[in-house]
């Protein structure tokens, strides 16, 4: 077996397949000080979940500089726009606690559920683009698509800004995973201020034509039902999203399918029972979570699995690790449609900041592969241009291509 010592962290083909890295962490050293990086990567499930409902303790104020935030030139840029203020993901309660209550009714599992007839729409005017050449690349003509429409019509943004739309999406998430160049930091601040016009425009524009949508829902909105949101903090919270919910779910569809191609006899059991869908979307944010890890950082010293842990330190709560950790999941490592305790895992986090969207990205998921199973089946994967590599990042993890090959239904 390797050892957690012999590990590079951000060596490319360590963030290629992370898997065993995070193995013997959890065996060896289960909350590791990566040597010369000034943070610790926790990878068991327990301890994960310990930090996550310890939001007293474990802080997602994280100062800059872990996790692809702007240098001093891409702050220049962003100051043509609005600059970032901490509203969800980077905030603590009790001011988290304002923002979450304003945008939780938007997402409630009712509201959703009232989206699945469009999702279903969506979906088939996707597949009727590829379905008559009985290929198709899944990712960009359908994993890409499914959730950017529903969010984008969520939003009220017309189809026809679709593209920006993604572009912007795109770049909000690249510094992400902290491995772009400069000259990409920079093009990526760019394209933000470009959204956050955009958007301040529509936000205008709805404050004297109010709609049905999310965006004259923020208009509305108030904090501690007093206070409007000022435009900065709503473009804040459009931004998280885009940014949250596009990328993560469309690679959550793609592996889903490279995952079913590689097990075909799991392939044959889903098509033939459709309700195992529901447990296939959650074993595939189990094994393949789109979300790898998110930085905390410690308030105060304190102790986390045995080992201490300085004030103001970093810890990158591995969530994908926790996923696949054999203390709570039996076999971990074996993707099983019929696993009874998938939805137990943490690729949503958990605690305050649990995420936002979970509900859509399973319905998304589920009403996703339902429609895919009624218009095409026979499913595999194409004989040529499947390299099955994925999108350079320790944070985000996703495919970037997955050529299928399939008969029309
Ligand atoms: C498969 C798809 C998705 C995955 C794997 C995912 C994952 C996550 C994770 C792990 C968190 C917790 C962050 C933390 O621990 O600090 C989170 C939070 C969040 N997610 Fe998602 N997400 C997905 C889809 C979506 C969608 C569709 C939306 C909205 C349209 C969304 C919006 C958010 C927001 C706004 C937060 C911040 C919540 C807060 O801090 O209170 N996500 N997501």
């Amino acid at each position: 077996m390797s050892h957690t010592s012999q590990f590079k962290p951000l060596a490319p083909e360590t963030v290629e397949c992370p898997y065993p890295f995070y193995r013997a962490m959890r065996e060896e050293q289960p909350v590791y000080e990566v040597p010369g990086a000034g943070f610790f990567i926790v990878s068991r499930y327990e301890d994960i979940l310990y930090a996550l409902s310890h939001e007293d303790i474990f802080s997602s104020m994280v100062p800059p500089g872990m996790q692809g935030e702007p240098d001093d030139e891409a702050i220049e840029i962003m100051k043509s726009g609005y600059l970032p203020v901490n509203t969800l993901l980077t905030n603590d309660p009790p001011s988290h606690t304002r923002y979450r209550s304003l945008v939780n009714k938007a997402f409630s599992a009712r509201r959703v559920a009232q989206l699945e007839p469009s999702v279903r729409l969506i979906a088939n005017e996707l597949i009727d683009g590829f379905v008559h050449s009985g290929r198709c690349e899944l990712v960009s003509q359908f994993a890409v698509g499914l959730p950017l429409t529903v969010i984008a019509d969520a939003l009220g943004v017309p189809r026809a800004d679709m593209p920006r739309f993604k572009k912007w999406s795109d770049d909000s998430v690249a510094p992400l995973g902290g491995m772009i160049t400069h000259q990409r930091q920079l093009d990526c601040a760019r394209s933000i201020v470009e959204f956050q016009h955009y958007f301040a425009e529509r936000l205008e524009e709805r404050r004297s034509a109010p709609r049905d949508d999310i965006l004259t829902d923020l208009i509305n909105a108030r904090l501690d039902k007093t206070e409007p949101l000022n435009t900065a903090e709503m473009l804040s919270i459009l931004q998280q999203l885009l940014v949250a919910g596009n990328e993560t779910t469309t690679n959550l569809i793609a592996s889903a399918m490279m995952l079913l191609c590689q097990n075909p006899d799991q392939l044959d059991e889903v098509t033939e029972d459709r309700s195992l869908i529901g447990n296939l979307v959650e074993e595939t944010l189990r094994v393949e979570s789109p979300v790898q890890g998110l930085f905390r950082v410690a308030k105060r010293h304190t102790e986390l699995g045995g080992v201490k842990i300085p004030a103001h330190a970093r810890v990158l709560l591995m969530y994908a690790s926790g996923n696949r950790d054999e203390g709570h999941f039996a076999d971990a490592q074996r993707f099983d449609v019929r696993r009874a305790n998938s939805r137990t895992h943490l690729a949503f986090g958990q605690g305050v900041h649990f995420c936002l969207g979970a509900a859509l990205a399973r319905l998304e998921g589920k009403v996703g592969f339902e429609t895919l199973f009624a218009r095409i089946r026979n499913i595999r994967l194409a004989k040529d241009g499947n390299d099955l590599t994925h999108t350079p990042s320790f944070i985000l993890r996703g495919l970037k291509e997955l050529h299928l090959e399939f008969d029309p239904a």
